[in-house]
């Protein structure tokens, strides 16, 4: 098939990329023209694990290109893709902006063009955006054209640093559409993906764009409640947070996934699609209580992350913190709402030097400048340092040298802000060990 994707972000390359790799044709319209030359010489500007090299191969096959110019790209197209960025206004509303210019393009480009064309959304949108979006194109398209189209919502469900293996094997497809023979191309171009097992879910697009919201904001308030927990077992004498979610994450109903405590969620996705989904309800007239909190609770984590970290470390005393990781996530570099800017701008308030150490530290140089200082080697990073915080739970990180962080520190404090180490491991070595809800040392003060 014929694809145009609109947007080279996270979600519009990677899904350029995967159904290239399938051998349909594609062409991904960014309006950067440095990102479009560097991504036609296969130079991808993001960090996603294995998408480089899908780019590079299908780019060399012909099978993928990359342009600044939407028209000619979407007249020969068959389905039309729109990945590009939906962020978040200033009062938690989505910027629609972007997407209705593209839509704009989009309407303009099919008046010239013949046969059916399937125009899918992919951003994430506020709920009911499709009567938005659809309403942009048809005025575009005016009386008298011989285009035939038809619109889908199929929201993305990838998560970043795992969006190539989310791609390739989905937990589901969802396809919002009134139109069957736009759902009949959405099943054939997807079918490589599910051959297996159907994993797609048709309903309007109203369902899908409220699914894509829900989706998100389940999995949020699942991290918001275990890391309120967590704060409760902070002040309850004897509690170890990790104990007490293995105990409860063992009843089949509630589960292990998005129950890990953590110094806050981050991400492009859930602080943003959750104030969307919010804001969104109020203009339709409803004010969901429990919904409007969940942001707040996280950005309150954060805080507190911040303040019991700086609290601990005895700040007058301390002069150099090392910090392993500071990305949203493990496996990407991006720093978008990543807890580890509250936390560390706490620490450089206090006067505090801040040492860090990322695999994937591209981004967070733009963020932090010469505020922190940036180290190419997690050792390297904790030499003379007085406490070590742990703030994204790359894999290396898992198992650290408990002696080599012995010699090489000054303190003698580890704060595991995603609770990844045995503290007795860490007690044994002579650290005092700090985790999310669970305070070894302020349990013994009590
Ligand atoms: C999320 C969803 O997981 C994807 O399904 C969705 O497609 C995507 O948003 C999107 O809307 O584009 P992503 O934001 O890439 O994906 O990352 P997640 O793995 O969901 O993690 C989000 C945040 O929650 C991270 O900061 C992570 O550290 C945190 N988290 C996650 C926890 O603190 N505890 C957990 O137990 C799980």
């Amino acid at each position: 098939m014929k694809i145009t994707i609109c947007g080279c972000g996270y979600v519009g390359l990677v899904t350029g990329a995967l159904f290239a790799d399938r051998g349909n044709k594609v062409i991904c319209v960014d309006n950067n023209p440095k990102i479009v030359n560097a991504l036609n010489s296969g130079k991808i500007h993001i960090f996603e694990p294995g998408l480089g090299k899908l780019v590079q191969e299908s780019v060399k096959r012909g099978n993928l290109s990359f342009i600044d110019k939407v028209e000619e790209a979407v007249q020969n197209s068959d389905v039309i893709f729109l990945a590009v960025g939906t962020p978040s206004n200033g009062d938690g509303s989505f910027n629609l902006s972007y997407i209705k210019e593209a839509a704009k393009d989009i309407g303009r480009a099919l008046r010239n063009s013949l046969g059916f064309k399937v125009v899918v959304v992919k951003s994430t949108v506020p709920q009911g955006s499709y009567k938005i979006l659809s309403g942009i194109i048809n005025q575009e398209l005016g009386d008298g054209s011989l285009v035939e189209w038809a619109y889908v919502s199929n929201p993305e469900t990838l998560a970043e640093g795992t969006a190539v293996k989310d791609f390739q094997s989905p937990d589901r497809i969802i396809i919002g559409t009134d139109s069957d023979k736009a759902f009949l191309i959405m099943k054939e171009l997807y079918y490589p993906f599910i051959i297996k097992r159907d994993r797609i879910m048709r309903g309007s697009p109203a369902d899908a764009e409220l699914a894509k919201l829900f989706s998100n904001t389940a999995l949020a308030t699942r991290v918001a409640m275990i890391n309120e927990m967590a704060r409760v077992a902070d002040i309850t004498p004897g509690a170890d947070m990790d104990v007490v979610r293995r105990m409860v994450c063992e009843d089949s109903r509630i589960g292990y996934k998005f129950m890990f405590p953590s110094p806050g969620y981050g991400g492009s996705c859930f602080p943003k699609d959750i104030q969307g989904l919010v804001a969104q309800a109020k203009i339709y007239g409803y004010n969901p209580k429990l919904l409007s909190v969940i942001h707040e609770s996280n950005e309150v984590h954060k805080n507190y992350m911040g303040e019991r970290v700086a609290g601990l470390i005895n700040c007058q005393n301390t002069t150099t913190v090392a910090v392993w990781g500071v990305t949203f996530k493990p496996q990407t570099d991006d720093m978008r709402d990543a807890a580890s800017i509250p936390i560390i701008t706490r620490l450089i308030n206090e006067g505090i030097n801040v040492n860090v150490y990322d695999p994937q530290d591209n981004k967070a140089r733009g963020i932090f400048g010469n505020k922190v200082t940036f180290f190419n080697d997690q050792y390297e990073a904790v030499k003379n340092a007085d406490a070590l915080i742990l703030l994204t739970e790359w894999r290396q990180f898992d198992s650290p040298d408990f002696s080599r962080l012995k010699t090489q520190m000054k303190g003698r404090q580890l704060f595991d802000l995603r609770n990844r180490w045995l503290p007795e491991a860490a007690n044994r070595n002579g650290f005092d060990y700090f985790g999310v809800g669970r305070n070894y040392l302020l349990h013994e003060k009590i």
